[in-house]
């Protein structure tokens, strides 16, 4: 968007879609993370109920995301709040939060292959499975395995660190960026 834009004026919060999907993602991403690392904790024979809930929540995270993209690309989002860092702290936002849809969108496809490259199936909300084209094996599993949890760990990290600068934009520069995206705050 330019300075000589005159469409539809920026609204001056997030709407209470975007910010539902925010927050439901802000809670399944690092849910999912959980459930993964606690799989290990389990003897191997009562693993299937703690893989399932984690395949399930990052599905969950996948359909939400489907829903966020369209929303996204339909509906005007509000400026960015300015700090004394233009342009340079404007454009560092756009990349992080781009960096955050991607891999909102690898983490969950690369968790998918892990289960195809492992030869097991994927449930889809206890309607069907989806089956993959490979059969168990290694190194190939492995490698698709580590690929999936290094992705995982970026994305905690850098959610981490996004919510890091989201408290201070709200505590140090005193601007509107969290009190935009707080649920049922008014604009
Ligand atoms: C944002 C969503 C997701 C996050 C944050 C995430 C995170 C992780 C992490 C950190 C691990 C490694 C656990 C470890 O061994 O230490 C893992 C493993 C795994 N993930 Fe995901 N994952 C997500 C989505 C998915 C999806 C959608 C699927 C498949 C439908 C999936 C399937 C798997 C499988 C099969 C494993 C290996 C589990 C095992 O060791 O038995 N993940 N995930
Ligand atoms: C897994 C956790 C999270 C993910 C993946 C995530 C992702 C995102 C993304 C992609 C955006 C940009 C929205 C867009 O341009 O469409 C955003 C905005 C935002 N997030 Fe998060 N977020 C997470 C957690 C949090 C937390 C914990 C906070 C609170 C401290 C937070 C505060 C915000 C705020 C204030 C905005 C609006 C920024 C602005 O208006 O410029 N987020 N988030």
């Amino acid at each position: 968007m330019t300075a000589l834009d005159t469409s539809p004026a920026r609204p001056l919060a997030w709407d209470p879609v975007a910010k539902a999907l925010h927050w439901s993602m802000a809670a399944l991403i690092p849910l999912a993370w959980v459930l993964a690392i606690v799989i290990d904790a389990f003897p191997r024979e009562s693993r299937g109920p703690v893989v399932y809930a984690h395949k399930t929540a990052g599905m969950l995270i996948l359909a939400l995301l489907v829903v966020r993209v369209l929303w996204r690309m339909t509906h005007t989002a509000p400026d960015t709040e300015k700090t004394p860092w233009e342009p340079l702290a404007g454009f560092l936002v756009k990349a992080g939060h781009g960096l955050l849809y991607l891999l909102m969108i690898v983490v969950p496809l690369g968790g998918i292959a892990t289960s195809f490259a492992r030869g097991k199936p994927v449930p889809v909300f206890g309607l069907f499975d989806l089956v993959g084209p490979w059969v168990d094996r290694q190194p190939f599993a492995g490698m698709v395995t580590e690929m999936h949890e290094t992705a995982a760990h970026l994305l905690l990290i850098v959610a981490f660190a996004h919510a890091v600068i989201g408290i201070l934009h709200h505590v140090v520069l005193k601007d509107r960026t969290l009190i935009r995206m707080k649920p049922f705050a008014k604009a």
